[in-house]
């Protein structure tokens, strides 16, 4: 069985298509159309596991199919891998009817979709994403970038792909901590937009980690429909998108912190938003009873709920200077996503002290 969620926007409508082993249930070359070339992008682990499928599938549409294969991690999502892509596509004379296919995680569906934006200004393509992570957040909405060492996703562009395929086949080969870090994408959804589907996951919780279908089908479909129904108001985050980054401006301080890779996107994004929480409660917005039931829910996703030392001579000092290059600062004041009563959020600013305290409060002791 297929599920589509249609994300409705201005000019580039587009469907997710969300079921297991969906490529034998779906015919891409109708879906596509015509197209020059087919070029996937994915990483060294992933091709090992799931490119065949959809070489296959592509076979003999268009001039053929070809692929790029990058190194594997969130250290590569930087200009080599950027220009590793522009390369191909240049020696191969890929035009604007080339299709790009991003086969992978958030990773590589960021760079493939930053690659798409860019080269020759715009050229479609297609998220087929194989994290879960990437299957209810990243491949979704049209965010696409690569990481600044000192900021993550500083260079991109809202590019948005013509489908989304989430086939959840492919979360069978993926480890457990990373379905961990996809649990905190999801999470996310029940405090910013439906306390419903954070009651749900509290009672399936343990079922979307052990991949049961029919738990992983609904995560997926809600956390898409949530994120469509917001992208589908703001795409290009003039204002409400911003509540999709809940717990990621202290994740994204924590990532760049200790360097790309140390710490997973999700794992950053699961404190953060601990962090986040503790910051709405201090401004007075929610109960010490709301901090506790999110970090009970994040604690069971086997998540990180304590943030880590990113400094040892001052700790609070070094996330703030991190957090200010977030790009949801406006004139150095960094802008917070917090939770205005249980399933909403807003954004607001706070003092430096109060987030200096908040900071301690979640951190490890230091020795
Ligand atoms: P990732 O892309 O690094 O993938 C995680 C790991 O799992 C990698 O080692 C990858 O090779 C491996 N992997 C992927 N699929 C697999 C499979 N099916 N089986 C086995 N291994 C598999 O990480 P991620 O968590 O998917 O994505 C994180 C990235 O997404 C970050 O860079 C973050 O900034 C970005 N992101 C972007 C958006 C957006 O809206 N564009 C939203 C959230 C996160
Ligand atoms: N992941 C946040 C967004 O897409 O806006």
């Amino acid at each position: 069985m297929i599920e589509r969620v249609p994300v409705l926007l201005e000019k580039s409508g587009y469907e997710i298509l969300i079921g297991a082993d969906i490529f034998s249930q779906i015919s891409l070359k109708s879906l596509l159309g015509s197209v020059s070339d087919c070029v996937i992008v994915t990483n060294e682990t992933i091709a090992a596991l799931h490119l065949d499928n959809l070489r296959n599938r592509l076979a003999g549409h268009g001039s053929g199919v070809k692929i790029i294969i990058l190194p594997d991690g969130e250290s590569y999502k930087n200009t080599e891998s950027l220009w590793r892509i522009y390369d191909s596509l240049i020696s191969w004379a890929c035009d604007r009817k080339t299709v790009l296919f991003a086969l992978g995680g958030g990773v590589v569906g960021d760079i493939a979709g930053f690659a798409a934006a860019t080269y020759m200004r715009g050229i479609p393509f297609v998220q087929i994403p194989t994290t879960l992570l990437a299957q209810v957040d990243s491949s979704v909405g049209g965010k696409t970038a690569i990481n600044h060492p000192q900021g993550k996703n500083m260079i991109g562009a809202f590019h948005q792909p013509k489908l989304v395929i989430c086939d959840l086949s492919t979360l069978d080969t993926l480890p457990p901590r990373e379905m961990s870090a996809g649990l905190a994408e999801v999470i996310k959804y029940g405090p910013i937009a439906d306390m419903s589907f954070m009651k749900w996951l509290e009672n399936s919780v343990e079922a979307v980690l052990g991949k049961d279908r029919k738990a992983l089908a609904y995560a997926v479909r809600r956390s898409c429909e949530i994120k469509a129904g917001v992208v589908g108001q703001d795409e290009k985050e003039s204002g409400l998108r911003a509540i999709l980054n809940f717990g990621h401006t202290f994740g994204h301080a924590i990532e760049a912190g200790l360097g790309y890779g140390v710490w997973l996107h999700g794992e950053g994004v699961g404190v953060g938003m601990v962090m986040a929480a503790e910051l709405s409660c201090r401004l007075g917005l929610v109960d010490r009873s709301f901090v506790e039931r999110l970090t009970s829910l994040i604690t069971r996703a086997m998540l990180p709920t304590i943030g880590p030392i990113i400094d040892a001579n001052d700790n609070a000092g070094r996330y703030l200077e991190l957090m200010r290059v977030d790009k949801k600062s406006e004139a150095g004041e960094i802008r917070f996503v917090v939770i205005d009563g249980p399933g909403n959020a807003t954004l607001r600013t706070a003092p430096d002290a109060l987030v200096r305290e908040v900071i301690d409060a979640c951190c490890e002791p230091r020795s």
